[in-house]
């Protein structure tokens, strides 16, 4: 790492109420969701993951997706998680135009999270990313196991280039690379972001999405902006994890990476407070401990007052 240039501005894309909620056990009312997203886009967030088309039998939690959809559609920049080819029906009926496609690096992950080989996901989105993209649709290729496999462990740079490259091929708009059990530390996490920005960041928009599992999450951000990367995936409360990867806990807090990025004098447009207010929506209805230090003090300090 060298020291160089940091940004003056970030864009963080909300995923709480995809990645935060999916891996929670209580079913959480359909009506929360939406006050949860509405507040969240008060706060000043302006790229969200609303929810994803996936099966309700596998996700029983995104059952509402339509719904959410629904209630909360407007002009900003609304991504829908889809993982096939039915997904992207549902989500030419419910009128979105950012779609969210998401494929593993490691062959054993993609299988337990979608039911296939990552050559099979691949071969299954070539064409339908064709057709998005004749229709004008955002697409951005969210990818897993970048660093780690819960299943496979250590995973080789070079296959995460390769699974980038070949989504870049497609003609993606953006490539979201993620840590999905959070064991990414900022070394390795700073070759792989250099290299792609290198590689494809003049043709896509390349987004670092880490899992604060064992606490490295803001040290891999810190690391993604020295690598010239300025889009992160965060997490209002420091919700989430994946179902189909053991180890996975939440994402890095929304609200955690705004304060490191704000006292950096680095702008992200939105209001701390704000969204922890957004959080307190959704709380009565979470079953585990949120992992955010700024939730935390918040909560204290209301406590003693
Ligand atoms: P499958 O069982 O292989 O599906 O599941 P299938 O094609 O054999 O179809 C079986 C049934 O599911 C059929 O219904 C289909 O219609 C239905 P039936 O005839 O039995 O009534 N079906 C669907 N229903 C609704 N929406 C769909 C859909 N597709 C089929 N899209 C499938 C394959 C992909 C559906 C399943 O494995 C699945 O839903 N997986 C989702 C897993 C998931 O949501 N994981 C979390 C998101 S990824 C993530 O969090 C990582 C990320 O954050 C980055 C990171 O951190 O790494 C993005
Ligand atoms: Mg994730």
């Amino acid at each position: 790492m060298s020291g160089s240039i940091l940004p003056e501005k970030v864009t963080l894309v909300e995923v709480g109420p995809r990645d935060g909620l999916q891996n929670e056990k209580n079913l959480v009312p359909t009506e929360s969701k939406i006050a949860f997203i509405q507040s969240l886009k008060q706060a000043g967030v302006i790229e969200m993951e609303l929810t994803s088309f996936v099966s309700p039998k596998w996700v029983p939690q995104m059952k509402d997706a339509e719904e959410i959809i629904h209630g909360c559609l407007d002009d900003q920049t609304n991504y829908v998680l889809v993982p096939n080819k039915k997904g992207v029906e549902r989500f030419y009926a419910s009128r979105a135009d950012h779609i969210a496609v998401f494929v593993g690096v490691s062959d054993s992950f993609n299988q337990n999270n979608i039911n296939r080989t990552t050559e099979e996901s691949l071969q299954e989105w070539q064409p339908l990313i064709q057709n998005l993209k004749m229709d004008d649709k955002f697409i951005r290729a969210c990818i897993s196991t970048a660093f780690y496999c819960p299943y496979e462990g250590r995973i080789d740079p070079e296959a995460t280039f390769q699974l980038c490259r070949r989504f870049a091929d497609m003609g993606v708009d953006e490539l979201s690379v993620a840590d999905t059990v959070g064991m990414a530390n900022p070394k390795d996490v700073y070759d792989v972001f250099s290299h792609l920005q290198k590689e494809l960041g003049h043709q896509l928009s390349i987004t670092g999405h880490f899992h604060n599992t064992r606490g490295t999450a803001l040290a891999n951000i810190y690391a993604c902006l020295e690598a010239g990367v300025t889009r992160f995936d965060t997490s209002a409360g420091g919700l989430g994890g994946c179902p189909f990867a053991p180890g996975a806990s939440g994402n890095v807090a929304t609200e955690d990476v705004i304060f490191m990025l704000h006292e950096m004098g680095i702008d992200t447009g939105i209001n701390m407070d704000s969204i922890i207010e957004a959080v307190n929506i959704v709380k009565p209805h979470i079953t585990r401990q949120l992992d955010s230090k700024l939730y935390d003090l918040k909560q204290q300090a209301s406590a003693q007052n």
